[in-house]
């Protein structure tokens, strides 16, 4: 299978904002294990908290939402970088920076990392484009909650759902903000590119490594985002 894996950032740094070694370690056997069995894979490494702390630094230090996304930007290939390290052979060993190196590198057997990409976005849409140039198979998204929620999860009564069609998605999320270091779960460029190219998605809890190796399996896991109501 080919597959887009999105790595949430927030999986990476604990409690206190110290990285986590084991849980990098973990993804990276992992990752290494699907590769051995055959399969490809781009990893795209979210912000994480580093990301937020140094946004609002800057933000209150007066620079614009377009800088701030660039701080953002560099800080999940950062973290990519740490995954990278993890790798250590299996990874093709620069983060990709610009698509066309990518379908270059995609080629080549080893693991692509990405982080942030553009200004404007979060990484699920770098994970999004990714998997729609190299017309992967699936784009995993491992994040910190079980999938998506019928309503904000904090509410009473709210419900996970197994499925979610892509327009009911857009309409979940439409209340997300869109200023930098400030997207949950799928930002609006993600939702349109997998939209338009019936991405099969699945978004999942990441801190249980067991799920990704489900996900893999095509196994019923968090939430499966369908694309019934489009042609
Ligand atoms: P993330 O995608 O990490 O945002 O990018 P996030 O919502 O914090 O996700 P996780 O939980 O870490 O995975 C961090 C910030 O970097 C900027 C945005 O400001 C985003 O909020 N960014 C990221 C971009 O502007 N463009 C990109 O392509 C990626």
């Amino acid at each position: 299978m080919k597959a887009v894996l999105k790595i949430g950032g927030s999986l990476l740094y604990d409690d206190d904002g110290h990285v986590r070694i084991d849980r990098l370690r973990e993804y990276a056997e992992s990752i290494k294990s699907f590769v051995k069995e055959g399969h490809s894979l781009v990893v795209v490494v979210g912000g994480g908290r580093p990301a937020r702390i140094f946004i609002s630094a800057a933000r209150e230090l007066g620079a614009n939402e377009a800088q701030c996304d660039w701080l953002g930007i560099k800080l999940a290939r950062n973290n990519a970088e740490l995954l990278c390290a993890a790798l250590g052979y299996f990874a093709y060993p620069k983060i990709i920076d610009d698509y066309d190196e990518l379908e270059v590198a995609v080629n080549l057997g080893k693991v692509v990392l990405l982080g942030g990409m553009v200004p404007g976005q979060s990484t699920n849409a770098v994970a999004a484009a990714a998997a729609e140039l190299i017309q992967a198979d699936m784009l995993l998204n491992a994040t910190n909650v079980d999938g998506v929620y019928d309503r904000n999860p904090e509410e009473k009564g709210a419900k996970k759902l197994d499925e979610v069609d892509i327009i009911q998605l857009r309409n979940i999320l439409s209340s997300e903000g869109t200023m930098a270091g400030q997207y949950n779960l799928f930002d609006p460029v993600a939702i349109g590119i997998v939209e338009r190219s019936r991405i099969p998605t699945v978004i999942f809890n990441g801190n249980n490594l067991d799920n990704l190796k489900k996900a893999f399996n095509k196994e019923k896991i968090g939430t499966r985002i369908t694309h019934s109501n489009k042609e």
